[in-house]
C-alpha cells in the first residue's frame, strides 16, 4: 500500500518504555507491571500492553496513505487519511483485553501453547476515531445492516503486517454486518489514543477497536475492508482464539467445530499484591480491575481473605471517589472498573478477588474447569497469598 510499509524483520521497531516486562521480543510482546494498571483509570500510552505478531509497520507518508474497501459493494472506494478525519469524530473510552491475558497461570494447571502473559494483558483507553458505521455508509451500507443486496453478511479487516502464522501474510479478522453497523457498538476506526495519535505498536496510522470484544478482532495498521458473505478465514479467527473444552487436545482437535471467539467473559484481578506477598502486621488494600465483555456492566465484585469461604464487596469506580453504578447512563460501558477494599490480614492469607457482571455471570471457582490447549480467557476467580512479616514488599 503507498504511505505504509511492513518490515520484515525487526530492525526498525519503535521505542519501548524500559519498564515493561517482555513475554517475547520478536515480535514484541510485553504487558506492565500489574501495579500499573491500578494507578489510573486510564492507561497511558506507555504502559499498555503491546501484543504483536510480526513487526511493526511503517508509515513514510500520511497523506498518501489509504485502505480500500471492496468485496460485496456495488462501488468499491479507497479512502485516505483526510476521508475518516472529516467524519464526525467520537471518544469511546474502552478496555481492550487480549485474551491469552493470565495465560501463565492457566499453564501452571496443564501445559497450554501461546506467549506467556501474567495479569496485564490489560489496558483501558480513550480511543478517538471514525465509527466504522459512518464509514460503511459511505459507501453505500445503511446503518443497522444485516447483510447487503450482495449478499455481505461479514467485515473483514486486513492489516500489513508480515505474520509467521499467516505464512508471512496479514493480520486479520471479522466481525458480522449487524455489529459493524451498529453505531451502539461504537466500534471505532480509531487515529486517536489516549488523546494523541496513536502510535507505532498501537496501530498508528489507523486501527480497528471493536469494544467489548477480545483484542484479536481490533485490527491495527489497517490495510483494506472486505465485505464477505462468510466470516473472515484468517489463521486468527479459524486456528487461533477459539475457546475448547479440557477435553481436546493438540491430538483430536477439530478446529472448524468452533466458532471464533468474539465477547470476552466477565474478568476480575488484583494489581496491589503480587503472587505472594510479605505484608506488615495491620490493613492490607486490596485493589484491582474488573471489566465484562459485550458491553455489560460489572455489577460487584467480592473480595475474600480466607481463600473464598467469606466475602466481603468492594469499592468500585471508574471516577476516583465516585462509587460506579453499574449499565448507568453516566458509566463508561465498555471500560473496566477499578475496585478497592481494605482487610486485616491473619497470619496467612490466601485473598481472592471474582466479579459479577450485570447479566449475572460470576467467574468460575477454579481454572480446571475452563482449562483449554491454547490458554485463553483464563477467568478463574484470581488468588494471591499473604504472609505477615516484618519486611513489606
Ligand atoms: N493487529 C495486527 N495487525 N497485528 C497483530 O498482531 N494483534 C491483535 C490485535 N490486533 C494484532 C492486531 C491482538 S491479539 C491484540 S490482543 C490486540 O491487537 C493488542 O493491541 P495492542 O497491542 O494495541 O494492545
Amino acid at each position: 500500500m503507498p504511505g505504509i510499509t511492513a518490515p520484515s524483520n525487526y530492525s526498525q521497531e519503535p521505542p519501548r518504555h524500559p519498564a515493561l516486562l517482555i513475554n517475547s521480543k520478536e515480535p514484541f510482546n510485553a504487558e506492565p507491571h500489574r501495579s500499573a494498571l491500578i494507578s489510573s483509570y486510564v492507561t497511558p500510552v506507555d504502559f499498555f500492553y503491546k501484543r504483536n505478531h510480526g513487526p511493526i509497520p511503517i508509515v513514510d507518508d500520511i497523506d498518501r496513505y489509504s485502505f480500500s474497501i471492496a468485496g460485496l459493494i456495488e462501488n468499491p472506494k479507497e479512502l485516505y487519511m483526510k476521508d475518516i478525519w472529516k467524519l464526525p469524530k467520537y471518544t469511546v473510552t474502552a478496555t481492550l483485553q487480549c485474551a491469552g491475558n493470565r495465560r501463565t497461570a492457566m499453564s501452571k494447571t496443564r501445559k497450554v501453547k501461546g506467549v506467556g502473559w501474567d495479569i496485564s494483558a490489560i489496558g483501558n483507553a480513550v480511543w478517538g476515531g471514525a465509527k466504522l458505521a459512518d464509514v460503511l455508509e459511505l459507501i453505500g451500507i445503511p446503518k443497522s445492516s444485516q447483510i447487503t443486496p450482495s449478499g455481505g453478511k461479514h467485515v473483514e479487516f486486513v492489516s500489513i503486517d508480515k505474520c509467521k502464522e499467516e505464512n508471512g501474510g496479514p493480520y486479520k479478522a471479522s466481525i458480522p454486518m449487524s455489529q459493524a453497523t451498529n453505531p451502539e457498538a461504537d466500534v471505532l476506526l480509531a487515529y486517536e489514543m489516549n488523546g494523541e495519535p496513536l502510535n507505532r505498536d498501537h496501530g498508528y496510522p489507523l486501527r480497528v477497536i471493536v469494544p467489548g470484544v477480545i483484542g484479536a478482532r481490533s485490527v491495527k495498521w489497517l490495510d483494506s475492508i472486505n465485505i464477505l458473505a462468510e466470516e473472515c478465514q484468517g489463521f486468527f479467527m479459524q486456528r487461533d482464539y477459539k475457546m475448547f473444552p479440557p477435553s481436546v487436545n493438540w491430538d483430536n482437535i477439530n478446529w472448524s467445530t468452533r466458532k471464533p471467539q468474539m465477547d470476552f467473559p466477565v474478568q476480575s484481578a488484583i494489581c496491589s499484591l503480587e503472587d505472594v506477598n510479605v505484608v506488615k502486621p495491620g490493613k492490607v488494600t486490596i485493589k484491582g480491575y474488573a471489566v465484562s465483555g459485550g458491553g455489560r456492566g460489572i455489577e460487584r465484585v467480592d473480595v475474600s481473605i480466607d481463600g473464598g469461604k467469606t466475602w466481603v464487596e468492594a469499592f468500585r469506580f471508574q471516577k476516583a471517589g465516585i462509587p460506579y453504578v453499574s449499565d448507568d447512563i453516566s458509566s463508561d460501558k465498555w471500560a473496566w472498573v477499578l475496585f478497592e477494599a481494605e482487610a486485616d490480614i491473619p497470619e496467612s492469607a490466601e485473598i481472592v478477588a471474582k466479579a459479577v457482571d450485570a447479566a449475572a455471570n460470576v467467574q468460575p471457582e477454579n481454572v480446571e474447569v475452563i482449562w483449554n490447549l491454547r490458554g485463553i480467557l483464563n477467568t478463574s476467580w484470581h488468588r494471591v497469598h499473604v504472609r505477615v512479616g516484618h519486611s513489606s514488599l
